[in-house]
């Protein structure tokens, strides 16, 4: 089995900001609730122009230039979203056709928050077994489109943005462990009701607003925190590590009040948790893929340190990443 390492990251996010005074004007809520109950001040939201695919492709460029790669040398292209372009083809073919990538198998996964950690879980196992060596793995969100604007429980938390790595074989180092988890039982916490073959667009499903995000916030938060830790512990013991050894830890970007209650559950100092949510708010898929480049970008992650990506959503879907860097 070949090591695999992270060698190229990028991201994107939308010029146009909404801050928390913006949405002041459009629903009973105060920048002081919001700040508070969820350490967001502001988030991107893409222009009308844009789908999941363009933020895709600006971040996969830059992630294809740190890696030296050109797109015509991507074996497997997977792309995580839950607001792909269109139902079919996949998100991912879009970003094949944009970037130019000939050469590439691709497709969309669908695991919500967790995406980008089940994204990269799946291109490893590919490129560990031998099968292709370069492989190009987004996150990228349009949430705006699919938020209920007049819902002051979730209007207020989304944001718009993409993230990005590419992952080849590496003579040192990279990925330690993996680690994967579901529960379907708790999918009625966070869904989008309507748009499947459950409940097809009709003219009474867009009255309902079931095309947009529907959260139980209070028990998912509670999940959270409980997952969160217990997928980090567990990908750590996996190769005999302990939450001492941990230099970085890059998580969902949900709510600054479950990151604070994670740290203390795994024991790893505030200061170790990298947190880009009161620029970016919750980009589900592309909150761990922009942390983890911007963490990167900032001089957080030097060669030799031990970070840790971990994510939960809705599904429940929830994992974890050890990477030696
Ligand atoms: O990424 C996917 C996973 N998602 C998450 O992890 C989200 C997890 N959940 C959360 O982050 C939190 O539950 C929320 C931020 C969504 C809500 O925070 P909370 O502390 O759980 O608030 P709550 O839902 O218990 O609501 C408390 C109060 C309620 O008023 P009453 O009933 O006490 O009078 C709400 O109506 O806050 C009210 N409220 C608001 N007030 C001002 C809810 N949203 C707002 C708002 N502005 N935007």
């Amino acid at each position: 089995m070949k090591n695999v390492g992270i060698i190229g990251l990028g991201m994107y996010v939308p010029e146009k900001k909404l801050t928390n005074q913006d949405l002041e004007k459009m629903v009973d809520t105060s920048d002081e609730w919001i700040t508070t109950r969820t350490g967001i001040k502001e988030r991107r939201i893409a222009d009308k122009s844009q789908a999941a695919s363009d933020l895709a492709v600006n971040a996969a460029r830059e992630a294809l230039a740190q890696a030296k790669l050109k797109p015509e040398d991507l074996d497997l292209i997977i792309v995580a979203t839950i607001t792909p372009d269109t139902q079919f083809p996949s998100t991912a073919c879009w970003v094949q056709k944009a970037l130019g990538a000939k050469k590439a198998a691709s497709f969309d996964i669908s695991a919500a928050c967790a995406g980008y950690i089940y994204g990269i879980t799946i291109a490893q196992q590919f490129i560990a077994n031998g099968v292709y060596k370069n492989a190009l793995v987004v996150g990228t969100e349009v949430l705006s489109r699919i938020t209920d604007w007049t819902d002051r429980s979730t209007c207020v938390l989304f944001g718009d943005g993409a993230g990005s790595c590419v992952l080849a074989p590496v003579k040192e180092n990279g990925i330690l462990s993996t680690y994967l988890a579901s529960d379907g039982e708790l999918g009625d916490l966070l869904l989008l009701p309507a748009g499947g073959s459950r409940n097809p667009a009709t003219h009474q499903t867009v009255d309902e607003k079931l095309h947009t995000i529907k959260m139980q916030g209070n028990e998912v938060f509670k999940h959270a925190v409980k997952l969160l830790g217990e997928a980090t512990k567990i990908a750590l013991e996996k190769v005999g590590l302990s939450w001492k050894d941990i230099d970085c830890v890059i998580p969902h970007q949900a709510n600054i009040r479950i990151l604070l209650a994670m740290a203390k559950r795994i024991g790893v100092p505030e200061d170790k948790i990298y947190m880009n949510i009161a620029r970016y708010g919750n980009m589900s898929s592309a909150s761990t893929a922009t942390a983890l480049t911007e963490a990167f970008r900032d001089g957080k992650i030097k060669k030799g340190d031990i970070v840790v990506l971990v994510a939960f959503g809705g599904g429940l879907v929830w994992g974890s990443i050890v990477i030696k860097w």
